[in-house]
């Protein structure tokens, strides 16, 4: 064989192996849906909002409502993280 051929046939092994991991990835079924809870809260604020700023704090809870509608955008959150942040920063 010459070389040029073993190198193609290399790369297209490759490939294949590459794109099946990908479908693996995608075929497999979301975790259940959890209620979000106070300690997603912290941990989506980690991820999501540390980077910019430390947790609010005196802010009342219709405060903290808006400025999360806000941030929300910043942020590219989905509904559920914002309202599991909101149970994080604003308990009632
Ligand atoms: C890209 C940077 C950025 C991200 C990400 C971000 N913020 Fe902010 N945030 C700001 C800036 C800048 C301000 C300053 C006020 C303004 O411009 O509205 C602010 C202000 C705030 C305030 C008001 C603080 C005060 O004392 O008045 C709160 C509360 C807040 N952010 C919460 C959050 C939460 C919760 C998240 C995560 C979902 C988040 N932010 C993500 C940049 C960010």
């Amino acid at each position: 064989m010459r070389p040029a051929l073993v190198v193609s046939v290399l790369m297209m092994l490759i490939t294949l192996c590459a794109a099946s991991a990908i479908q693996d990835a995608q075929t497999k079924t979301p975790p259940a849906q959890k209620q979000a809870s106070t300690s997603d809260g912290e941990k989506l604020f980690e991820t999501n909002c540390l980077r910019c700023h430390k947790p609010p704090e005196n802010l009342s809870p219709r405060e903290s409502k808006t400025v999360l509608r806000h941030m929300r955008v910043r942020a590219n959150l989905s509904e559920k993280d914002e309202q599991a942040i909101l149970q994080y920063i604003s308990p009632r």
